[in-house]
């Protein structure tokens, strides 16, 4: 392993049943074809849009995940409570109140290179929860000692902000990858210190959308400012994410891809 560049495969907000589909369809294939040690999947739109159960979580491990990251909607399904709790390869943000159910990072051994996954989520236009960058450095300080490679999930929905806190942790961490917009940006790079970055990494889930849900309600709802709920598109979906290579002596980025293609299913 020392020698071999460590590849990290990362797949954007599954968004509802064309999204699972298009993730339980491709994940494997995607995997092999980028060569990647691991998958990364943020899952937090996966069960009608707004949240995660169980059943589906463990579909998306059968399918190649090896974590799956969350954001704000994680806590809409309320039987997955007690399942964040239990399941450490599924995280919500580490930043929400100390007691919540759930953690927010993980350590694994991926053939024989310790890689830790963080997960945080912003604070601009989202829930006032505890500061994402002293939680990060928090996190980075105690997990120091316990893994070689750190991957962060940051979901949240300020470019700034991700961009801040990209820059806040440069060096110490391989990856920084934005989730929660949908739409996947066009600016990854790898900043001085060595951390890749992507403002997004984009959706997995309906196309022919409005950021994945149906375009004649949201064209409603911002006509007549009622507060109308989203509802998943039903057209086919597209798989947005990214491929980091990594030297996984250092822990720091070589080269990061972003991934976009339609389903086939
Ligand atoms: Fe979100």
């Amino acid at each position: 392993m020392a020698s071999r560049k460590f590849k990290v495969l990362a797949l954007g907000d599954v968004i509802g049943s064309a999204g699972q589909r298009a993730v339980f369809a491709a994940c494997a294939g995607l995997k092999r074809r980028h060569n990647a040690d691991m998958v990364i999947v943020n899952g937090e739109n996966a069960v009608e849009g707004f949240g995660i159960d169980e059943a589906t979580a463990q579909r998306l491990f059968s399918a190649g995940a090896d974590v799956i990251t969350t954001g704000n909607h994680v806590w809409q399904q309320k039987s997955v409570m007690p399942y964040l709790d239990r399941e450490d390869r599924i995280l919500r943000p580490a930043n929400y109140p100390g007691g919540n159910p759930g953690h927010g990072y993980c350590v694994l051994d991926v053939r024989g290179v310790s890689v830790a996954v963080l997960n945080l989520q912003g604070r601009v236009r989202m829930p006032s929860i505890d500061c994402p960058f002293r939680t990060a450095k928090d996190l980075l300080r105690k997990l120091k000692s316990k893994a070689k490679i750190f991957v962060l999930d940051f979901h949240a929905e300020a470019t700034e902000e991700k961009e801040a806190l990209a820059a806040y942790l440069d060096g110490e961490v391989a990856l920084v990858f934005g989730t929660h917009t949908h739409v996947q940006t066009t600016d990854n790079r790898i900043l001085r210190g060595g951390t890749a970055y992507l403002t997004d990494i984009g959706a997995c889930g309906p196309h022919d959308s409005v950021i994945g849900f149906k375009s004649d309600v949201s064209v409603r709802r911002s006509l007549t400012q009622l507060p109308l709920k989203n509802e998943v598109s039903d057209t086919t979906a597209r798989i947005h994410g990214l491929v980091l290579s990594l030297d996984p002596l250092s822990g720091k980025a070589l080269e990061i891809e972003r991934i976009q293609e339609d389903s086939l299913v």
